[in-house]
């Protein structure tokens, strides 16, 4: 077990790549503190994981609040006595996030305080308690759309990914002398239920397809194995990354076979 004793917090653990990746951490040996806005979503997760054996305390948290995002490292330490890995993941995508002309300015503040100033709280709360540890490390989930256009006009959305993949480097480097690494988890377009939804035709999707070098959207799953790997010693000299997992689509402007 590669997180064996280990103590993680993960924030959007409710659903998709936080759920997934938090059940991970705990077969990989992890205590985690499964955090979200959507508290019935964390309870559940905790009651899976602590039914299969693994140690868990769920967490109402939102985290656009700074006393929030205080209290969920400290519930951490208090109840599993450090931290040793953060996963800041919690997203919003708002329905009303266009190009500039239609964005209205509540969608752009709203994306940019739950993407950017949560993960910027996360950070701020949790390194103190990192250090205390004697180090550790930090995933922040950023996107393929930090990198390339979305192609979708989702102006605040991919800004803020932009930003935390930024924001990722100048952590890294700010505490790669004091044994915390920083990376930024670059997830491709999964086939998620929002992503399938939006894909409501066949040529819609075959559209979208055409893009993609394995001809195919990535599994939740495919993205949170990244995770453990990124958590642990086996990624020791990885750090200030895009670590991308995402099919090839970084990997070519056309896909011509
Ligand atoms: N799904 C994709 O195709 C894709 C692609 C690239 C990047 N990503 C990134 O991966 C991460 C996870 O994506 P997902 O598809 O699993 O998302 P998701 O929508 O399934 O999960 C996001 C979680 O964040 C929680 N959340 C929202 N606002 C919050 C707040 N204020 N405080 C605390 N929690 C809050 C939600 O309740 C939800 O459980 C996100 O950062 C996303 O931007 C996803």
């Amino acid at each position: 077990m590669r997180l064996a004793g280990k103590v993680c917090v993960v924030t959007g653990a409710a659903s998709g790549i936080g759920r997934a990746s938090a059940a991970l951490f705990a077969r990989e040996g992890a205590k985690v503190i499964a955090t979200d806005i959507d508290e019935t979503g964390v309870n559940g997760l905790c009651d899976e994981l602590t039914g299969d054996g693994a140690e868990a305390l769920a967490l109402r948290i939102d985290v656009t609040s700074a006393s929030d995002c205080e209290t969920m490292i400290r519930t951490a330490e208090e109840t599993f006595g450090r931290l040793d890995i953060l996963f800041n993941n919690a997203r919003i995508l708002h329905p009303d996030d266009g190009d500039p002309v239609e964005t209205p300015e509540e969608t752009w503040d709203l994306t940019m305080n739950v993407n950017v100033r949560g993960m910027f709280l996360g950070c701020k709360h949790g390194i103190p308690a990192l250090l205390r540890a004697g180090g550790g490390v930090i995933i922040n989930t950023s996107s393929i759309s930090a990198l390339l256009g979305s192609g979708n006009a989702q102006t605040a959305y991919t800004a803020s990914k932009g930003a935390i993949l930024a924001m990722t480097r100048e952590i890294a480097v700010a505490y790669a002398k004091r044994n915390i690494r920083v990376n930024a988890l670059c997830p491709g377009p999964l086939r998620t239920e929002l992503l399938m939804k939006s894909l409501d035709t066949e040529e819609k999707k075959q559209r979208r397809l055409v893009h993609l070098p394995m001809g195919r959207f990535g599994e939740v799953e495919e993205v949170a194995k990244a995770a453990p790997f990124l958590a642990s010693d086996d990624s020791s000299f990885v750090n200030a990354s895009a670590f991308m997992v995402d099919g090839g689509v970084a990997g070519a402007y056309i896909t011509a076979f």
